[in-house]
């Protein structure tokens, strides 16, 4: 649009005749004069429609949400009138003419007020009104931001940004996968990954040195507060690398974020305390305790490491299963306990907990076949699932694969703490309910015959 002027940049053009866009916040008749609330990306402007104006009866019709193109001068307002610390408290636009571009029909909750009271299913349904809030468009741009930050500092740090793919074959991670049909090969499935696990480390073994990505998972649980069905974590991973190297250069990163990006919060303590797992179980009943000295202060982080996971536990079936993941190493003063007392043996893994959220974790990997080999038995998988399910991984490992190490994040998680919200699903453009339903769009959704047809899918009742 031609000589558009941002709402937050009118402050510049005082005294000029400028054009704005953007929706009716508010509207307040006073009698012959009309003062209304522009809302743009960027910001809020009060405007008026003097009695004189040309514009002054259409004005009497606009709605809250209304889409205007608006002929204004920028006037300061008189001092009485100034409104300290507020965006445009200083200026008033006073409107010439007016254009509509659109319509709304009556919102089903205010967009001028906080939407976290209104009922959470109509919220979704229309989430791209409850996105046009103020506090749902803040959450998305500090979560760009704390994104960026990540990305740049990766970026600086050499690492390579990696796309993995969605369609592939399932990862384990502890969830239930989603399959997705084969047309072409009738009976088979592509999974949805639970991370880039296995990819990344053969992206090791690729020779790369050091990967990451914003990767978006997928796990078909239970849903609650801090789990979403898809969600996006900040994956990296790194070669010829130490437990130690690794946390520390996490560590930096998120002493650095919270600097640059939130710059009024505090952390408790640096550097990050570390507590084994068994003390936190011991001690806090927990593998993610909350250490915040004060947990009113909405400013507080307390970070801390929960390292020496065991590298097993007892599954509902009384086998093993992996306390991480099948591809986390064990400490070598431990590896002899894998023959005689594997319950006891543990693992080069560690969390990164903030305020009693696990937010993120990873491990030394095993590299060697025959290592790797013996944890798939350990968990009882047979020789023939073993090459079924990854033979490719063991084959990577004998064309000298490095060690290597690396850790995952999740994104939403960071963000939801950083904003201080209850929840992930503030923090998330397009979430899905507890059901893991998107009411919006209306997903997940029937296939209609034909497709079903060409998947070979039938269902039985
Ligand atoms: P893990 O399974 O611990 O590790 O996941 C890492 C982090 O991802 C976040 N997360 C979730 N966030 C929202 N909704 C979910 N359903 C959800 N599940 C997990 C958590 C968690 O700490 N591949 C390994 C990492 C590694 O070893 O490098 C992994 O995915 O914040």
């Amino acid at each position: 649009m031609k000589n558009r002027v941002y709402i937050k940049d009118l402050n510049q053009n005082i005294g000029q005749e400028i054009i704005i866009a953007g929706w009716v916040n508010v509207r307040r008749d006073q009698g012959k004069m009309v003062f209304m609330d522009m809302r743009d990306m960027t910001g809020i402007v009060q405007c008026v429609v003097l009695p004189n104006s040309e514009a002054i009866n259409i004005a009497k019709e606009f709605r809250s949400e209304w889409v205007l193109k608006i002929k204004g001068k920028v006037n300061a307002r008189p001092e009485k009138n100034i409104k300290q610390g507020v965006l445009n408290g200083d200026i008033e636009l006073e409107v010439l003419s007016i254009e509509v571009l659109n319509k709304a029909e009556t919102t089903p909750f205010l967009i001028s007020e906080s939407t976290s009271n209104v009922n959470e299913d109509v919220r979704m349904k229309y989430k791209y009104l409850d996105l046009r809030t103020e506090r749902m468009q803040n959450n998305l741009r500090m979560r760009d931001k704390v994104v960026t930050f990540f990305r740049d500092y990766m970026h600086e740090n050499d690492f390579l940004d990696i796309e993995t793919p969605i369609m592939t074959k399932g990862t384990p991670e502890g969830s239930r996968e989603y399959l997705v049909p084969s047309r072409m090969e009738l009976g088979n499935f592509y999974v949805l990954p639970q991370s880039p696990q296995q990819f990344k480390q053969l992206a090791m073994v690729a020779g790369f040195e050091k990967y990451f990505q914003i990767a978006k998972c997928m796990r078909d649980e239970d849903t609650r507060g801090d789990r979403q069905p898809e969600f996006t974590q900040l994956d990296y991973e790194m070669s010829f690398i130490t437990q130690e190297e690794i946390i520390s250069y996490t560590e930096d990163m998120f002493i650095k974020m919270v600097q640059k990006v939130y710059p009024d919060k505090k952390i408790q303590e640096i550097p990050f305390p570390r507590i084994t797992y068994k003390e936190s179980m011991e001690k806090y009943g927990n593998d993610k305790p909350d250490l915040r000295n004060d947990k009113n202060d909405l400013n507080l982080l307390a970070f801390c490491w929960v390292v020496d996971f065991p590298m097993f536990e007892k599954d509902s079936e009384g086998g093993l299963q992996a306390v991480h993941h099948p591809f986390t190493s064990p400490k070598d003063e431990d590896a002899h306990l894998l023959n005689t007392d594997p319950l006891s043996a543990r693992a080069n893994a560690y969390d990164l907990v903030l305020n009693g959220f696990e937010l993120g974790g990873g491990s030394i990997r095993i590299h060697q076949r025959e290592l790797q080999n013996k944890i798939f038995e350990l968990l009882g998988l047979t020789k023939e699932l073993i090459e079924a399910r990854f033979g490719h991984m063991l084959t990577a490992f004998e064309y000298g694969a490095p060690p290597h190490g690396g850790c995952a994040h999740g994104i939403d998680r960071v963000v939801m703490i950083l904003q201080n919200e209850p929840n992930i699903r503030e923090v998330i453009a397009f979430p899905k309910t507890g059901e893991g339903k998107d009411l919006m769009m209306g997903a997940p959704s029937e296939a209609s015959e034909k497709q079903l047809k060409e998947l070979g899918i039938k269902f039985s009742k």
